[in-house]
């Protein structure tokens, strides 16, 4: 059939935060990972979706080329939201992405902990609303359960068709 067009994508947030597993989930399930162990600096992993073909750059620091970015909040981790801002507010300056109109997915993940904020309240916590030069999009997950993901990723596709 056609060839899927070619996505880069940056995944990028705290540690700890469930990139890596969400990553995982988006892969075919003969292809996912059975253990997710920390990433130690970045590893580069594909997935597929209806009309893309992404490949994902996992990993914690920032600053290379990307068509889009995952940014992966852990939901749960209240006591680092505001370390989250400030990765955010770091990527949302760096000279590769402050003038591009890059669309930014947001995964408020983690959110089956019993005291996981919304992700309406990751949202006003991090600012979002004042983020007005580039699409972005936030979505409750569970990564362990592949819950919100797919929504997610449809949100991704829309962007860049
Ligand atoms: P680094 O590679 O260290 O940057 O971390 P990461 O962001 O890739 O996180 P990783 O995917 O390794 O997940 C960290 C831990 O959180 C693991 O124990 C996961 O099983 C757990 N985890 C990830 N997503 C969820 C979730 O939605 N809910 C719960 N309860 N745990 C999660
Ligand atoms: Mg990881």
């Amino acid at each position: 059939g056609l060839k899927k067009k070619e996505v880069n994508v940056l995944c990028l947030g705290l540690d700890n935060s469930g990139k890596t597993t969400i990553i995982n989930q988006l892969k075919p399930s003969n292809a996912q990972a059975q253990d997710i162990v920390p990433t130690i600096g970045f590893s580069i992993e594909k997935f597929k979706t209806s009309s893309l073909s992404f490949t994902v750059f996992d990993m914690s620091g920032q600053g290379r080329e990307g068509q889009a970015i995952i940014f992966v909040i852990d939901s749960s981790d209240k006591l680092r939201m505001v370390v989250a801002k400030e990765e955010l507010d770091t990527l949302l300056n760096h000279p590769d992405i402050k003038h591009r109109r890059i669309p930014i997915l947001f995964f408020a993940n983690k959110m089956d902990l019993r005291d996981a904020l919304s992700s309406v309240k990751v949202s006003q916590l991090l600012c979002l609303e004042n983020i007005k030069d580039k699409p972005w999009h936030i979505c409750a997950s569970n990564a362990v359960q592949g819950e919100g993901l797919q929504e997610g990723v449809d949100w991704l596709q829309d962007q860049i068709r």
